[in-house]
């Protein structure tokens, strides 16, 4: 089925008024839309979605409204590794541009490269650094595929996130994300290059999706949940347990800082 096909189908299960924002949910990070009043898809009725088989992710997509904001939210993401796709969102994306969405906000767990940011933190992404060297938009055969990537973490949201944190009491620190492709976690030396090279966390997703989310014209930004510190950098071993079970320590803050962006209904600038 095609974006538009799939678009259509959801129209009809959930309303045709135009979706607002589109939030895409990480690792032990999926019931923010639990209690919503809305309607839940499962992905396996929408043709041609990815399976978002990893656990800690539920493969539904909701779509209410939440405050101020008709909201698409996708429980679950398909990662890079799990099918050597970089482009597996494409797709979700494609659906999100066609529900209307003039803005994707995207979440992760993350490992913290900064000593100063501990498991339980919050981060704004303000840049990333694509380690991994994939690109979703490899094979596009459009001009398009030239997509400029300089402030892809739009200031506008970011700048209302981190007045929603503060008005929540919630401390949130602002920093460069480094993808790297997973599923193995990273060495210590990889961490120490990409510290090196400017990275403040590390993690699994996300980079992809927002090329994909500027590609298709919408805004984009994202917030990790840091669950731990990134390889070589404490003696706690990391695990995808580990991930699962820290990301509600911060999830809880995350959705708080969510619920009040999205009661805001701020006008985009
Ligand atoms: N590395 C990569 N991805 C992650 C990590 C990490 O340390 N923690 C949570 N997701």
């Amino acid at each position: 089925m095609s974006a538009s096909d799939i678009a259509g189908l959801i129209r009809n299960r959930a309303g045709t008024e135009p979706v607002d924002t589109g939030l895409i949910l990480g690792s032990g990070l999926s019931s923010f839309a639990d209690g919503f009043e809305g309607v839940s898809i499962d992905y396996s009725d929408l043709d041609g979605f990815p399976h978002a088989g990893v656990s800690g992710h539920n493969p539904t997509l909701f779509i209410g409204q939440i405050g101020a904001k008709r909201v698409a939210i996708f429980g679950g993401r398909s990662h890079y590794y799990e099918h050597g796709k970089a482009d597996i969102m494409r797709l979700p994306l494609e659906v999100l541009a066609e529900l209307g969405a003039s803005e994707m906000i995207a979440t992760n767990a993350a490992g913290s490269l900064h000593p100063h940011t501990p498991p339980g933190d919050l981060m704004l992404i303000r840049d990333h650094i694509n380690f991994s060297g994939l690109n979703p938009l490899i094979g596009e055969p459009t001009d398009r595929r030239f997509v400029n990537l300089v402030d892809a973490y739009d200031p506008g949201i970011r700048r209302k996130l981190a007045d929603c944190a503060a008005d929540e009491g919630i401390a949130i620190k602002s920093g460069v994300y480094a993808w790297y492709s997973g599923p193995s976690f990273e060495t210590p030396a990889e961490i120490l290059a990409i510290q090196t090279l400017g990275a403040d966390a590390v993690g699994m997703s996300t980079v992809p999706e927002v090329i994909l989310a500027r590609f298709l014209g919408m805004k984009a930004a994202a917030i990790s949940v840091i669950t731990n510190m990134a390889a070589g950098m404490s003696d706690e071993s990391i695990s995808h347990e580990h991930t699962k079970a820290m990301a509600p320590i911060g999830a809880q803050k995350l959705s708080r800082v969510l619920k009040r962006y999205l009661a805001g209904g701020f006008v985009l600038d």
